[in-house]
């Protein structure tokens, strides 16, 4: 029996709506296995601006800091979207990664079989495919200081810093070594090192690492080619680990593969069990409160949290199979359907999967 406290930060747009189902699967798991979970919920993001002032108030990262793991849905929305404002619902998200020391943020791809169909690229290209990507997020560009805007002989002048330690690269390199042991052995480390020094370390410390993982090949990509082999070669993949933009826009790419972004899962690792766990997509202010938000990226979330902070691999598995039996019955969200499929809404999608767990 596995005891556990779980914050759920819904955030905004479906955020809570795809946030209810994944709880509800980690009830299910619960109950069916004899584990006690407990929940509470805190403001992230939108909300948590309207109700604070702050994206992310020192309340739900204190919360955070002291539970097992953290459940979030989404944040953002056209409501906060001014690019003048002081306060961004993003900043929740970049403040609670760096507060939590999650410096690893993981996203497999995988192409269900009845779903190779709905991929704009072409199914034998990528049914079977089983990517998965490791990003480094807590460093790079989106960290790096010096940041910005002054004025230079009357033009405005804006500067990011892209840095990188050799200790930073090291720990996310090792984490994709260590996850490709038990898949297939391929290690792809995607750089721009013809022309950034940031990369050449990168490299560097690639290689060495990978020497002391001998039964686990180690390639290097350029980031432009590797945008071409994920859309000409996704198959060739197992690993791929990279900085922190390159990895931002690479696994928004490869989202494309598997059909819809509302399939995919997201989990965010630092040293120790605790992590944070999010589907990919964002707040969809497109839908939001019209309960057709597919929920399956944030159950395949819930279950990456089973498996990598509770250490209960067999009930990750229980709730991955769940979705599996669940997708090929036919269950299709809006996003996901073909054309003449039927469409059934995100809390039917909740309970198809919760009444697969075995
Ligand atoms: N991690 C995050 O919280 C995160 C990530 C990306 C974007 N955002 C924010 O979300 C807001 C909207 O951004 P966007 O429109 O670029 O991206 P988005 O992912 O919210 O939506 C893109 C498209 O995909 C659809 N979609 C997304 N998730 C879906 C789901 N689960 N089921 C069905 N359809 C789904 C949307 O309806 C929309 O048409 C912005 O404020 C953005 O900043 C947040």
């Amino acid at each position: 029996m596995k005891k556990a406290n779980l914050v759920l930060l819904p955030g905004d747009g479906i955020g809570p709506e795809v946030v209810a189902e994944g709880r509800r699967v980690l009830e299910k798991v619960a109950a069916r296995h004899g584990h006690e979970l407990t929940f509470t919920s805190h403001l992230i993001g939108g909300a948590a601006i309207d109700a604070t002032g702050d994206p992310l108030p020192a309340a739900t990262l204190a919360a955070c800091k002291s539970a097992d793991a953290v459940l979030l849905g989404a944040v953002g929305g056209p409501k906060w979207d001014d690019p003048r404002a002081k306060v961004r619902p993003e900043q929740g998200l970049l403040a609670i990664r760096q507060g939590l020391g999650l410096y690893a943020n993981l996203r497999p791809v995988r192409v269900h079989p009845s779903l190779a169909g709905t991929s704009p690229i072409k199914p034998e290209r990528v049914e079977g495919v089983d990517i998965l990507f490791i990003r480094e997020l807590t460093g790079g560009l989106y960290f790096g200081k010096p940041r910005l805007r002054q004025k230079v002989d009357g033009h405005t002048r804006a500067v990011d810093t892209l840095e990188y330690t050799d200790e930073e690269i090291r720990r996310v390199v090792r984490l994709a070594f260590q996850l490709a042991g038990p898949r297939r052995k391929l290690v792809t480390s995607v750089d721009k090192a013809n022309v950034l020094e940031s990369s050449r370390l990168w490299r560097e410390v690639a290689m060495e690492v990978g020497a002391t993982f001998p039964g686990v090949k180690l390639e290097h990509q350029l980031v432009d080619s590797c945008a071409m082999r994920l859309i000409t070669a996704p198959k060739s993949f197992d690993v791929i680990v990279t900085e922190n933009m390159f990895g931002d826009i690479l696994t928004d790419e490869a989202s494309v593969l598997a059909g819809s972004l509302g399939l995919l899962p997201s989990a965010s690792l630092g040293d120790g069990p605790r992590g944070l766990y999010e589907p990919i997509h964002g707040s969809a202010p497109d839908i939001a409160g019209k309960g057709i938000a597919n929920p399956l990226g944030t159950i395949m979330s819930v279950a990456m949290l089973l498996r990598h902070s509770l250490g209960l691999e067999d009930e990750a598995r229980a709730v991955e199979s769940a979705v599996d039996a669940a997708i090929t019955a036919g269950a299709r969200t809006g996003d996901m359907a073909a054309t003449g499929e039927k469409v059934i809404s995100t809390r039917e999608m909740g309970a198809a999967v919760v009444e697969r767990i075995p």
